[in-house]
């Protein structure tokens, strides 16, 4: 069976474009592939987050993951820190990484322009942790954005060199998980193209009604159609964007025909209609979200578990890389 692995960062809580951009895909890949997923907590050393919150960052993603459904019968949900071979493939994928080329990668040129003052070597071999993520397991498919498609490109560069070097055909080269359709794209609330934490303009899963139907209210919009059957400016078009996710064909054909019909003084409504159909998807994971937190014997249990599928499978690769190294025990 293919493998599919992913790894989100412990930055921040879920939001609905993670939820429909991501989360929709991985529960549909569960039932259909063997899957990886884990929480990147060394790599979110490289701004050194406050020890005092980093386990709750972890905890919270955890809680969102099981909460949206990802199931630890079907997937291997772990966190990275808990397994050393991981670090060990990173140190010996090192060896395979350039340094021009990690200084051109278009991440770490970005970050080292933001904080110049924190341009450490973390920072420098992120791509190469990311790659030992992905071999650990000899994943076939990485469900990433485009923003991550150079690091799977220097994934695949380090497993051809090692395999080339070693005269090997030991790692998959893994590629970005194609869906039949495209990954959906929601946008923010403020007429801007992406909904992101740091862009400011998401709507988090565990939002409560009031602050969802007070982030909805404050979106962008104007005066209304200049006329009929007119295109809507991208701030308008975003909205519906919302809508066709969140509700049903029908909902979204009346908002169409208002817009079409070039009526005005409707968006009060459409905002109060997006806002409910945003809750009613949104309430059920909130309040799992709540319960999971809560329940430490669960998240142990969820946890432990995860950690052992994933160090078997960590453990045989790392042996095996050992092995066609040269490496041997006395
Ligand atoms: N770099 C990824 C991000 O910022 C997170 C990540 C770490 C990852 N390791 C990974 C994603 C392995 C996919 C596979 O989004």
């Amino acid at each position: 069976m293919k493998t599919v692995l992913s790894g989100i960062r412990p930055t921040g809580n879920l939001h609905l474009g993670n939820y429909y951009g991501a989360m929709v895909n991985f529960l549909k890949m569960q039932e259909e592939y063997k899957c990886f997923f884990f929480i990147a907590d060394w790599h979110a050393l490289t701004t050194h987050p406050d020890p005092k919150t980093l386990h709750s960052n972890v905890k919270n993603i955890l809680s969102e993951y099981l909460a949206c459904g990802l199931n630890p019968e079907k997937s291997v949900l772990y966190v990275q820190s808990d397994i050393p071979e991981i670090a060990e493939l990173y140190l010996l994928l090192n060896m395979q990484a350039y340094l021009g080329e990690l200084e051109k990668t278009v991440s770490f040129k970005e970050k080292a322009r933001q904080n110049p003052n924190n341009v450490n070597a973390g920072l420098l071999t992120y791509p190469v942790l990311q790659a030992a993520d992905i071999l650990i397991h000899n994943a076939d498919y990485v469900p990433v954005g485009k923003d991550q498609e150079q690091h799977l490109e220097m994934t695949r560069n380090y497993a051809q060199r090692f395999n080339y070097k070693y005269g090997v055909a030991y790692f998959k080269e893994p590629t970005a998980f194609a869906s039949d359709q495209q990954m959906i794209k929601i946008p923010g609330l403020d007429g801007s193209g992406k909904m992101g934490k740091s862009e400011g303009n998401a709507i988090y899963l565990i939002d409560e009604p009031k602050t969802i139907e007070k982030k909805v209210k404050g979106a962008l919009t104007d005066n209304g159609p200049e006329g009929e059957n007119t295109s809507k400016p991208d701030y308008i078009e975003n909205l519906f964007t919302i809508l066709k996710v969140v509700s049903t064909p029908e909902v979204v054909d009346y908002y169409n025909n208002l817009w079409n019909t070039g009526a005005t003084k409707w968006y009060g409504n459409l905002k109060k209609q997006l806002a409910e159909d945003i809750i009613n998807v949104t309430t059920p994971i909130r309040e799992r979200i709540n319960e999971i937190k809560n329940d430490d014997a669960y998240l142990h249990k969820v946890v432990t578990e995860g950690t052992e599928k994933a160090r078997e499978s960590a453990r045989k690769t790392l042996r095996e890389v050992r092995e066609i190294m040269g490496f041997k025990p006395f």
